[in-house]
């Protein structure tokens, strides 16, 4: 048993809809492959529907599921109630939402123009609610349960130099699942959220770590455990949050980063590099007055 397998049972997420937003690439397409494996139906949506289809194409030659790609730019509330009406038209329902759109680079502020620092807020955070009202409308309508897992990350709580919108939008976001974990408790749905620290993706590495940074710094050396995650670490844990098994958890957070914020965070965290001769120094002259 490994940490790149698959954790939940057969058939965990039969004849569940799940609706995933960037689902498209990356850790999106990731996800929705487990959750197809697990027994579910994918609707996968993006801007780019060249990519998604190739992407529902593969989906469905390696599983076997059902996927659905429909464009949409989730800034857009007529396309996202487009396609929200043209998924549930499709396969009757969905049961799930999975928040993951997200559009983000780095940069120093005060280099950022009004568009730029508006256009990833606009994205994350929007987008984010766009979807959520729209699919937590129709629940509520429909007298439907539902379940949102909304992917986050560590700075929204830490805040982080550098990505200073996605850190304000990603922020707006865990408070809106929690926020929404208990308004909407009452109507059978559950909110949750992931904090992933560093997973390779062409999207977040491409915009992350442009040009030769990524020759400079190395993500893995920023983690406790010493390296960076694998796909199907985060799709099991998000394949649990949208399951029935998880029916209890509501407006949680959790983070899968291998210990890195909390490295960053730890006063003395950084006396890792005292090498053992030195403690040893140390010991020895404990208790020797001077
Ligand atoms: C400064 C930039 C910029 C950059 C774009 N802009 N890139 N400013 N540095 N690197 C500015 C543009 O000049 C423009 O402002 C404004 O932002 C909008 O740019 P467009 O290219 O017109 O926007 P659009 O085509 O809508 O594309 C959105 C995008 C793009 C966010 C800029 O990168 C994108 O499509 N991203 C989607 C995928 C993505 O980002 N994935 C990574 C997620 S990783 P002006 O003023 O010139 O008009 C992630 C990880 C988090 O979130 C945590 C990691 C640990
Ligand atoms: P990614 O492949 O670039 O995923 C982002 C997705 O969002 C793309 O599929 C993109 O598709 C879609 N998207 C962007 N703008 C959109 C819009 N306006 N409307 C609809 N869809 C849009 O990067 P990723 O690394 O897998 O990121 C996935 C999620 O994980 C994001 O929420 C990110 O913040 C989070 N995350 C990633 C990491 C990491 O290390 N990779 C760490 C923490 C958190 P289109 O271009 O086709 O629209």
């Amino acid at each position: 048993m490994t940490h790149t397998e698959g954790m939940l049972r057969e058939g965990a997420l039969k004849g569940k809809t799940i609706l995933v937003t960037g689902g498209g690439t990356g850790l999106g397409k990731s996800m929705g492959i487990y959750f197809l494996k697990l027994g579910a139906q994918l609707v996968i949506t993006s801007r780019k529907l060249d990519v998604l289809e190739k992407t529902a194409k593969e989906m469905e030659n390696e599983t076997g599921g059902k996927v659905l790609p429909l464009a949409c730019d989730v800034r857009e509330i007529d396309q996202v109630e487009k396609m929200w009406t043209d998924a549930v038209s499709h396969f009757g329902r969905v049961d799930v939402v999975l928040n993951n759109a997200a559009g983000n680079f780095i940069s120093p502020t005060e280099r950022l123009s009004t568009n730029a620092f508006n256009t990833v807020l606009d994205i994350v955070l929007k987008g984010t609610s766009n979807v959520t009202l729209t699919a937590g409308k129709y629940w509520i309508k429909e007298k439907q349960s539902g379940t949102f897992l909304n992917i986050v990350t560590t700075y929204a709580w830490t805040g982080s130099g550098y990505v200073v919108p996605s850190a304000a939008a990603k922020a707006g976001v865990l408070a809106m699942t929690r926020s929404l974990a208990v308004e909407w408790a009452k109507y059978k749905i559950r909110s949750n959220a992931i904090a992933p620290g560093p997973f390779p993706t062409e999207g977040a590495w491409s915009r992350l770590l442009p040009g030769d940074l990524v020759k400079k710094f190395d993500p893995a050396k920023k983690v406790p455990i010493g390296r960076v995650g694998d796909h199907q670490e985060l799709a099991n844990i998000a394949a649990y949050l949208v399951s029935d098994y998880s029916a209890y958890v509501n407006g949680e957070v959790i983070t899968i980063d291998g210990g890195e914020w909390l490295m960053g965070a730890g006063e003395f965290n950084n006396l890792d590099m005292i090498p053992q001769e030195m403690w040893d120094m140390l010991e020895a002259s404990r208790g020797k007055k001077a």
